[in-house]
């Protein structure tokens, strides 16, 4: 399914475990994931001016608009560790992003494999929230960690994300239904490979599901 250059697009409510299981993909494949909220992040806790702007819609659960993210998709992507593939954690997450996607792949002579799309119902995508930790410098989510502790990935320290707070997360919640559901019945209609898969379970019977729908 995966040919040398393809994109995988991982979608899906928050918490439903695109980054955790991106991060497997990632190192199954040997390609990168790329993920717009860690870019973000990091540009915020930069204090660039992308960041700046950003992180107000981020502390709130709003979407980020779609030409600061397109702007992100494109350069990522040309990025000479992008040139094997890459894993999108979340980056799409408008109509109009996959529309600009689809341009950007076409321009760069690219092409999506498939569209992994995990399903999560709101009561877990809450919980998940609530119990999540990540590295302030590698990203990495957790649960069982508590703030302050070491990433036992990097040694960085873990945080608590300011949208991963209740209301942030009811919003973002309803950015999801709004504005990212919709993108799902936008591939399907045009023709591209739309892989359900069930997000609620262990971690790792979630990366067999992937595994098994992808075929690797
Ligand atoms: P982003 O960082 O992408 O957040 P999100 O999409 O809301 O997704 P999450 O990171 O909350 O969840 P996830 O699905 O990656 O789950 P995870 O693996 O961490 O984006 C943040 C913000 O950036 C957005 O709100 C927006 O403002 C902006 N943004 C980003 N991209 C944008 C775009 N394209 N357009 C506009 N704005 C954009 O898992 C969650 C927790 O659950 C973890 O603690 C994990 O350990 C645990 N977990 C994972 N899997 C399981 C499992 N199977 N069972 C139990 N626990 C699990």
């Amino acid at each position: 399914m995966m040919r040398d250059g393809s994109v995988l697009v991982l979608l899906g409510p928050p918490g439903a475990g695109k980054g955790t299981q991106g991060e497997r993909l990632a190192s199954d494949l040997g390609i990168p994931k790329i993920a717009t909220g860690d870019v973000l992040r990091a540009a915020a806790g930069a204090g660039t001016p992308l960041g700046l702007e950003a992180k107000a819609y981020m502390d709130r659960g709003d979407l980020v608009p779609d030409e600061v993210i397109l702007g992100i998709m494109r350069e990522t992507l040309a990025a000479p560790d992008a040139r094997k593939g890459a894993i999108l954690d979340g980056v799409v997450r408008t109509v109009p992003q996959a529309e600009g996607l689809e341009k950007i792949l076409r321009d760069l002579k690219r092409d999506l494999a498939a569209v992994l799309f995990f399903e999560l119902n709101d009561a877990e995508a809450i919980r998940r929230a609530a119990g999540r930790t990540v590295c302030a410098d590698c990203q990495t989510p957790y649960t069982g960690l508590a703030a302050g502790t070491r990433c036992p990935k990097c040694g960085g320290t873990l945080v608590r994300r300011r949208d991963d707070e209740p209301e942030a997360v009811r919003n973002r919640l309803r950015e999801y239904q709004a504005k990212t559901a919709p993108v799902v019945a936008w591939y399907v209609e045009h023709r591209y490979p739309v892989l359900r898969i069930d997000a609620v379970g262990p971690v790792d019977e979630v990366a067999a599901r992937v595994r098994r729908a992808l075929s690797i």
